[in-house]
């Protein structure tokens, strides 16, 4: 399963990627955990001590590595690099292993002003992304930023769903019609919602009125739940700090809706 999950920021990516990663990985599936989010928490999430976490520097990051694999410096414009560096190694390299056969990969980003940048890092992490979707047989879960662009066209068609998480309120409810049309720009056809901290009934009527309109089936209604919360405050993995809360079962529900939809979309 291929999997990226996308939405504002806040309205609870990270929670829903690292819990459906160590779902997935409870079923001993090897699951790779991508976090492609600027301000990066997948660790946390996941259930990473928080003293391996701080040591983890970001793919993009390490300008050693950008430099070794694409021949140039990381802020360089412009200029000859390697648009297609080595990176199959980069996953087994750089990985940290989490708990229920989950390997963390702290990618990091490029985007700049909306558009995935034309720069060494940047070249290493489209490579990085088009090898996970297309040249790797592993399960993924991808955190990414409210940005879908790093995917780009073509690469993206290998990825079996893209999830956007919306929480009541405007602002996330527009920014799931961006990312639908960012998806179908770059040839994503399945996108699928998730309502996440869901308070009450007018609530849920918003999030599924709204996907309703953009044609967005709603995979699962996770409620506002104070145990993630308590779990964040704690700096535990919400799915070992409150592994039978609302919250995580509603996640947990939402692998077998999933799987039921993606093979009816197969033929
Ligand atoms: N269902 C929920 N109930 C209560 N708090 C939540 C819920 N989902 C997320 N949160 C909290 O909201 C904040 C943002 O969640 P996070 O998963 O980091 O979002 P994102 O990755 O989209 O920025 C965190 O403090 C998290 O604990
Ligand atoms: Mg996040």
């Amino acid at each position: 399963m291929k999997i990226a999950v996308a939405g504002k920021g806040g309205v609870g990516k990270t929670l829903v990627a690292g819990t459906l990663a160590r779902f997935l990985g409870k079923e001993g599936i090897q699951v790779l955990a991508v976090d492609a989010d600027p301000n990066p928490t997948l660790a946390s999430a996941l259930g990473v001590s928080p003293d391996v976490a701080e040591q983890i520097i970001p793919l993009t990051e390490n300008d050693e590595l950008v430099e070794e694999r694409t021949g140039m410096d990381r802020k360089t414009y412009g200029g000859m690099f390697k648009l297609n560096p080595h990176v199959s190694d980069l996953a087994e390299k750089f990985g940290v292993p989490a708990p229920d056969n989950v390997t963390l990969l702290v990618a990091g980003t490029v985007t700049i002003g909306g558009a995935g940048c034309m720069c060494p890092a940047g070249a290493l992490l489209k490579a990085l992304i088009r090898h996970l979707i297309v040249g790797s047989d592993e399960a993924f879960v991808m955190d990414l930023e409210a940005g879908i662009e790093n995917l780009g066209r073509g690469t993206s068609r290998g990825m079996d769903a893209l999830i956007t998480v919306v929480e009541p309120g405007q602002t996330s409810i527009s920014t799931v019609a961006r990312i639908k049309k960012l998806a179908q720009d770059i040839s994503v056809d399945t996108v699928f919602g998730v309502a996440n901290k869901v308070m009450d009934e007018m609530d849920e009527k918003a999030i599924r009125s709204t996907l309703d309109e953009l044609q967005i089936p709603l995979l699962t209604v996770i409620p506002f739940d104070k145990a993630i919360r308590l779990a964040n405050l704690k700096g535990k993995a919400p799915i070992d700090f409150a592994h039978d809360s609302p919250a995580i079962r509603a996640i947990r529900a939402l692998i077998p809706e999933l799987r039921a939809r993606l093979n009816n979309a197969d033929p």
